[in-house]
């Protein structure tokens, strides 16, 4: 599937965003191991929180829906799944595959987990190492990719684990399976990432305690209970309407109900000092994460050295940072990205390529890129199948001289379905074909 999208336009409206990912996934997750039922409005009914779901129910677990946005889980307790009749397929979703892992670590069955083409080609040794020191039986393919392969163990144990790279995937992959472990389970990390996992873990009664920059874990059969809570918009798909709004000519956008967790609002602060004109309005509480209503005016924007210690804060953001780095006065230099590499594509290769078929002067550099601020020309983008690419390089049309064409943009409905309907009613003029 290809997006074609007319040249120019305007922004503004009202509009909210679809149910935040990384959230929907430990939702599921806990949930199916707690004792008692669950309820969550505003799950992500997108391919890679499905998967999540659907791998759940091939464990005998009762879920209904999504419907409307609402999905009920019907928790069977730590030890009550049932071994699958087949591998249990993540798709695309390196989130679904890693925290699932570490999860998988600790029941009383073995079970093979697989994925599509990118999630095959993506780095697993970062979770296979921490989960073989923890008693875990793994193991991969050729390089240290899926398939995952898990065979029961006796019992796992605590370790205290030093995270080589930024990654809340890792961490939380480990405090998951530190829920089935002997003793106390600790991750120190080198730098903060998002804390869903240890939130949402303390909301269902498995407090997590955090130390600076370590967070532990207590092991043993203590139950989870069941909780119910509502899902905030994701952030990381807001981004791409904030992108839109702030790149095109006049306009206000007000995108209600998004999360606003400080580990995941690098976006805004990266944005800002760009000279993003964008406030938060109503912040609120939705279960353990703090929401807000985002309003953005087109801004003027200049190019700046993104701060390093935004990175991590920002991982998912920068294919849309990218572009409006492109329509920015001035150089933008991202360094200390080097985990963009290994995403769903290769997002510095991915990104600097769609720059430069847009007429854009862009360097890639070993962690990050360089990017001079130009006028887009129209052309045609290849998205490699990457969801965030193919959103990103869609709000380069608003700012372009002819029409820009992305390929392979299917994977869009991993993380943002009715992304099309909702942009076109912003006043993009994209179309899906
Ligand atoms: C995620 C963590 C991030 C992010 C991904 C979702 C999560 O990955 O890129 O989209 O839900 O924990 P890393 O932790 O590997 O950087």
């Amino acid at each position: 599937m290809d997006f074609e999208i007319a040249p120019g336009g305007r922004i503004a409206g009202v509009c909210r965003v679809p149910g935040d990912k990384s959230i929907s996934h430990r939702a599921v997750m806990l949930a199916a191991l707690a004792d008692g039922d669950s309820r969550f409005e505003g799950f992500l009914a997108g391919a890679d929180t499905l998967a999540t779901a659907a791998a759940f129910r091939a464990m005998g677990v009762a879920i209904d829906g999504p419907q409307a946005g609402v999905l009920t889980v019907r928790g069977v307790g730590l030890y009550g799944l049932t071994p699958p009749a087949g591998p249990l397929d993540m798709g695309n979703s390196g989130t679904g595959m890693r925290l699932l892992a570490g999860l998988m670590a600790g029941q009383r069955f073995g079970v093979t987990l697989i994925g599509d083409e990118s999630l095959t080609r993506r780095p697993m040794r970062r979770v296979i190492a921490p989960l073989r020191q923890m008693g875990a039986d793994i193991s991969a393919a050729e390089g240290d990719t899926p398939p995952l392969v898990l065979r029961p163990v006796e019992s796992l144990h605590g370790i205290d684990y030093v995270l080589p790279m930024a990654s809340a995937q890792v961490k939380s992959c480990l405090l998951l399976a530190g829920l089935y472990a002997q003793g106390r389970t600790c991750v120190t990390e080198p730098a903060p990432t998002r804390d869903h996992t240890e939130r949402m873990l303390t909301a269902f009664g498995r407090p997590v305690r955090r130390d600076g920059a370590r967070v532990c874990i207590e092991g043993g059969a203590m139950p989870l209970k069941a909780a119910s809570f509502a899902i905030p918009g994701d952030i990381s798909s807001a981004a791409f309407a904030l992108v839109a709004a702030l790149i095109a000519g006049e306009g206000e956008l007000l995108i209600e109900n998004v999360g606003v967790n400080p580990t995941r609002t690098g976006i805004l602060d990266i944005l800002r000092a760009m000279g993003a004109d964008i406030e938060l309005l109503n912040p609120r509480q939705a279960g353990a994460e703090p929401v807000a209503d985002l309003r953005v005016r087109a801004s003027a924007l200049r190019g700046i050295a993104v701060p390093p210690e935004l990175v991590p804060l920002a991982i998912d953001e920068f294919p849309a940072i990218a572009v409006a780095a492109a329509c920015a006065n001035g150089e933008t230099l991202i360094t200390g990205a080097e985990e963009l590499r290994v995403k769903e594509s290769d997002r510095i290769a991915a990104i600097a390529a769609g720059l430069a078929a847009l007429g854009i002067a862009v360097e890639a550099l070993p962690d990050g890129l360089r990017i001079e601020g130009g006028r887009f020309r129209g052309g045609v983008v290849d998205s490699h199948g990457d969801h965030r690419i193919a959103m990103a390089f869609s709000l380069a049309a608003l700012r372009a001289t002819a029409p820009v064409r992305i390929r392979d943009c299917a994977n869009v409905g991993t993380s943002f379905p009715g992304y099309v309907e909702l942009m076109r009613g912003l006043g993009l003029g994209i179309s899906a074909s």
